[in-house]
Formats: structure tokens, C-alpha cells, sequence
């Protein structure tokens, strides 16, 4: 069977940062209960006129040159956003005029943090078919486009960020030996945008309250769920590829909350020094965090040829998945 791997990364945050002192001056909290309820400390937030098209161009610069392959050389472009610059068309396709992928197809995943999960067992499974050479796959977000900055229970939470990752063929023992996807569709209301779509059109003209068209999110349930879905979706990985979590090198899970992370590893038995933590500096990037945390992990010598990777995300939806690779 052919094996898919990732053969270039690249990542992009915006240059401004928004620290936990400056929310003290937003919101009625404080950098102690911030840090010590989410372990973030500051977040960074693109420009107005930056669209989250713009971010992933950025990530995707660095993604071609780490990987050696030319723009032409694209044949399908995979964006998992849930912030794209346009409801029509896709983001995919306005990165690729952008890039110039004119040779490739192109899709969006919403999957929310997962998004970037959800295009890689994509991406995988058109390698793997021998449809696709090289594909770009995307995760990146604008979250700060969707946050309602007075409710203080997730304004604290979201930075934008975009990461990108061109997938081909492996040539050796390297590359992807599992993943899995998954939703669960029942608990859709404990993280929406409730107005925006078909069900509650947000028009702007004050018959719907502005805030319905921002993030909502029922938080501490959503943490039970994350806890249990993460745990379970890397051991599937894991056990699907023949091996257990002592071999696992480095886990890289979504970055949404340090206790979310610790209990991740907690359950699989891995120490904390097997766990690759940006989220103090960038908060939660939804599907950018995962691409963004391999990017960051690997230029920082994190992983090695070789290594196992764990990567695992909990989102919106319910969306849930895990991604086992060997380096
Ligand atoms: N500062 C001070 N107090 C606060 C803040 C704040 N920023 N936010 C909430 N509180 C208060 C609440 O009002 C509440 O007060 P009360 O007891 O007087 O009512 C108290 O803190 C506890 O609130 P909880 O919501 O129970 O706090 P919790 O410990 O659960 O932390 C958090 C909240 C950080 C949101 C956590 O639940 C979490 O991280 N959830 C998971 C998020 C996640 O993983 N989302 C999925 C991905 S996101 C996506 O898909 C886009």
C-alpha cells in the first residue's frame, strides 16, 4: 500500500499580540485565572485587512521551500478553516489564484480544530488511491473575526494563525501509519455560531442580535468530551499501527487548554516532556494548531527522522481525530 507523508511545512502568525494584560483591560478577568485555567499568556491577531487567504500564502511560502516542490506541481488544495474570507467561493480556491496552483483542484473541511486532521485522512486517502501526487493541505483560522470580545469565557481563548503541510508519496518506513476521523453531530450546540447560516441569516439590520454571529461555546462541557475523544482517538492510532504509547516520541495535540493536553497525556501514560506546548504563545488556533505546533516542533529540532508523532484534535461539531506518523 502506498504511503503518504508529510514532505514539507510551513507555518504563519500574525504579527500583533494580544496579552492576558491587555484582556484585563476588556473584560473583568485576570492573568492568574487565565494561565492557570487555560495555561494561555498571550495570543497573536491578524489586521483587519488580513484575510486568513493571506495567512495560509505565508505558510505556504515556507511550506514549498522546506519541501522543494514547485507551486505547478499542486494538484489539490485541502483547507480546513472554519473563518474563510468568503462563504462563496472556497478558500481553496482564492489560495490557489493567490499561488498560482493552476494545475490542481481544491476543497474546504469544516471540522473546526479538527480541520486540519480531517484534510490530512483526505489528503492520505488520494495518495493512497494514486489520484493525487502532491497536495497542500491547510489548516488556518481567523478566529478573532468570530470572537465575541465581551464574553470573557472565549475571547481568552483564540488567536489566528495558519499552517500548512505538502503531503506525497513516501518512499521508505516514513510517513503516516494511521489515522482516524470522527464526529459526533448530536452535541452540535455546545460550540456554534448560532445566525450566518440558512437556519438564522445574519443581515445586520438589528432583527438578529450582532453577538449570534459569533463563537458560543458551552466550555466545560465541551472539556469533558475533548478529554474523552482525544484520549480514545490516539489510542485507536496507535493500536491500529502495532505499536504502544511508550513508543510515541512526541505528542502534539491541539492546543485548546493545558489541562485538556495533561489529562490527553495523562491517559496514554506519556510525561510531559513527551508533549509539545506552544499554547502560552498562541492560544487556541482551532485548525491551525496542529499544523502550527509540527512546523514549530520540527525547526526547533522537537522531531527527528524517525521519531514517532502523535497528533491528535477535538473540535467543534463534535469533530474529533488522531494521526499517528513515523518521521
Ligand atoms: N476570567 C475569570 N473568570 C472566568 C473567565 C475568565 N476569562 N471565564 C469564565 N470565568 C468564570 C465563569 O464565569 C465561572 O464563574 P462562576 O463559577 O461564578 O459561574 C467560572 O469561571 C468557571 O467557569 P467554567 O466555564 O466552568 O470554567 P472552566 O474551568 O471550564 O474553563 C474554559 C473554561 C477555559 C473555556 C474550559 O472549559 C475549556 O478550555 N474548554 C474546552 C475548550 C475547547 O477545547 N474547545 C474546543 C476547541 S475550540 C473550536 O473548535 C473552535
Amino acid at each position: 500500500m502506498i504511503r503518504a507523508k508529510i514532505i514539507g511545512l510551513g507555518s504563519y502568525v500574525p504579527e500583533r499580540v494580544l496579552t492576558n494584560d491587555d484582556f484585563e483591560k476588556i473584560v473583568e478577568t485576570s492573568n492568574e485565572w487565565i494561565v492557570s485555567r487555560t495555561g494561555i499568556m498571550e495570543r497573536h491577531i491578524a489586521r483587519p485587512d488580513e484575510d486568513t487567504s493571506d495567512m495560509c500564502v505565508a505558510a505556504a511560502r515556507e511550506a514549498f521551500a522546506s519541501a522543494g516542490v514547485a507551486p505547478e506541481e499542486i494538484d489539490l488544495v485541502i483547507a480546513g478553516t472554519v473563518t474563510p474570507d468568503f462563504r462563496v467561493p472556497s478558500m481553496s480556491c482564492i489560495i490557489q489564484k493567490k499561488l498560482g496552483l493552476l494545475n490542481a483542484a481544491t476543497m474546504d473541511i469544516v471540522a473546526a480544530c479538527a480541520g486540519f486532521i480531517h484534510g490530512l485522512s483526505v489528503a492520505q486517502a488520494y495518495i493512497a488511491s494514486g489520484t493525487f501526487k502532491r497536495i497542500l493541505v491547510f489548516g488556518a483560522e481567523k478566529l478573532s473575526s468570530i470572537t465575541d470580545y465581551t464574553d470573557r469565557s472565549t475571547c481568552i481563548l483564540f488567536g489566528d494563525a495558519a499552517g500548512a503541510a505538502i503531503i506525497g508519496k513516501s518512499d521508505d518506513d516514513s510517513g503516516i501509519l494511521a489515522i482516524h476521523i470522527k464526529s459526533d453531530g448530536r452535541y452540535d450546540e455546545l460550540l456554534n455560531i448560532p445566525a450566518g447560516g440558512t437556519h438564522l441569516p445574519y443581515v445586520g439590520n438589528g432583527s438578529v442580535d450582532p453577538k449570534l454571529s459569533k463563537l458560543h461555546m458551552k466550555g466545560n462541557e465541551v472539556f469533558k468530551y475533548a478529554v474523552r475523544h482525544m484520549g480514545d482517538a490516539a489510542l485507536r492510532v496507535i493500536t491500529e499501527a502495532g505499536l504502544t504509547p511508550d513508543q510515541v516520541d512526541l505528542l502534539v495535540p491541539h492546543q485548546a487548554n493545558i489541562r485538556i493536553i495533561k489529562a490527553t497525556a495523562a491517559r496514554l501514560g506519556l510525561p510531559m516532556d513527551k508533549v509539545y506546548l506552544n499554547i502560552e504563545k498562541y492560544g487556541n488556533t482551532s485548525a491551525a494548531s496542529i499544523p502550527l505546533a509540527l512546523d514549530h516542533a520540527v525547526r526547533e529540532g522537537r522531531i527527528k527522522k524517525g521519531d514517532i508523532v502523535l497528533g491528535v484534535a477535538f473540535g467543534g461539531g463534535l469533530t474529533w481525530g488522531a494521526v499517528l506518523f513515523r518521521w
